[in-house]
């Protein structure tokens, strides 16, 4: 095992909250194919508009709409449970970094970044690839927190008093940036079985019990 190996002790905090962090994110992204696939309001007002006609009944097509959200709204406000979740641990995964793992993922990032320039030229490629991934990590915070910031402004913008321009505008990003996470899952997961097939063995189990605490921390 080498020093930019990523097995190292995982404090019972940290792997609570790795879990419950990865089902929060898996559920929303779930919520969001739900809407964009199967409970779309767009092809089940259709599909309720065309049936009904079969049966030879007239419904206007704003009705149709009006039943097909009344469908999917009951799976949509999980996008919402799902977002306080995954704000609430944000919230622990700060407390987590600053009282158990007294490690912050931006300063690491920024500490493996700074420490190339001395890395011997041998092992250049795996301590760049080491910054890498914890950057990635930092910016994963970094996403998660303009998700949670930008969906409790949407949830509540009649309260806050937010115009319709800058709703649609803040919906805009925080629709885009779903494709981070969905890249960052797919990157993640991938880069768990590479590494767990390379010289990492037993990640994920540390994962799940925690490892050996003399790995470090
Ligand atoms: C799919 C949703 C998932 C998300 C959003 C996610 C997110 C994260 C994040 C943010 C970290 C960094 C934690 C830190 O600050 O140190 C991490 C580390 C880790 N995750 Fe996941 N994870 C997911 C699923 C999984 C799965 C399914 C596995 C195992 C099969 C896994 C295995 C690991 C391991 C072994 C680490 C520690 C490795 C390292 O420090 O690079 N993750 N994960
Ligand atoms: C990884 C995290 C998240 C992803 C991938 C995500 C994804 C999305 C997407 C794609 C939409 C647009 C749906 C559409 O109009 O077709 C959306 C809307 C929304 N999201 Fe999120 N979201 C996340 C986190 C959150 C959080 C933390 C909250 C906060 C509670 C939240 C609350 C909302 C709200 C209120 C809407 C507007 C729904 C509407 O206009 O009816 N989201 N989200």
């Amino acid at each position: 095992m080498t020093q930019y190996s990523f097995r190292k002790y995982q404090p019972l905090g940290l792997r609570l909250w790795h879990w419950l962090n990865a089902l929060a994110i898996l559920g929303l992204l779930a919520t969001v194919l739900l809407r964009k696939t199967f409970l779309s309001w767009r092809s089940n007002a259709a599909l309720i508009e065309a049936k009904l006609q079969e049966a030879g009944t007239a419904i206007t097509p704003e009705v149709a709409k009006d039943i097909a959200v009344s469908i999917r709204n009951p799976m949509w406000d999980w996008h919402v449970y799902l977002g306080f979740t995954l704000g609430a641990l944000l919230l622990i995964r700060i407390m987590v970094g600053l009282l158990v793992v007294k490690k912050c993922p931006a300063t690491h990032a920024v500490q493996s970044a700074w420490n190339l320039k001395k890395v011997p030229q041998k092992e250049k490629g795996s301590a760049i690839h080491y910054t890498l991934v914890k950057t990635g990590y930092a910016f994963f915070y970094l996403a998660t927190l303009f998700m949670v910031t930008s969906g409790i402004l949407m949830q509540f913008k009649t309260e806050l008093g937010l115009g319709k321009e800058a709703i649609g505008v803040i919906k805009e990003i925080h629709e885009m940036m779903m494709w981070f996470f969905v890249v960052f899952v797919v990157g993640h997961l991938l880069g768990v079985v590479i590494a767990e097939n390379r010289g990492d063995r037993g990640l994920v189990s540390d994962m799940i019990h925690g490892g050996e605490k003399e790995k470090g921390s």
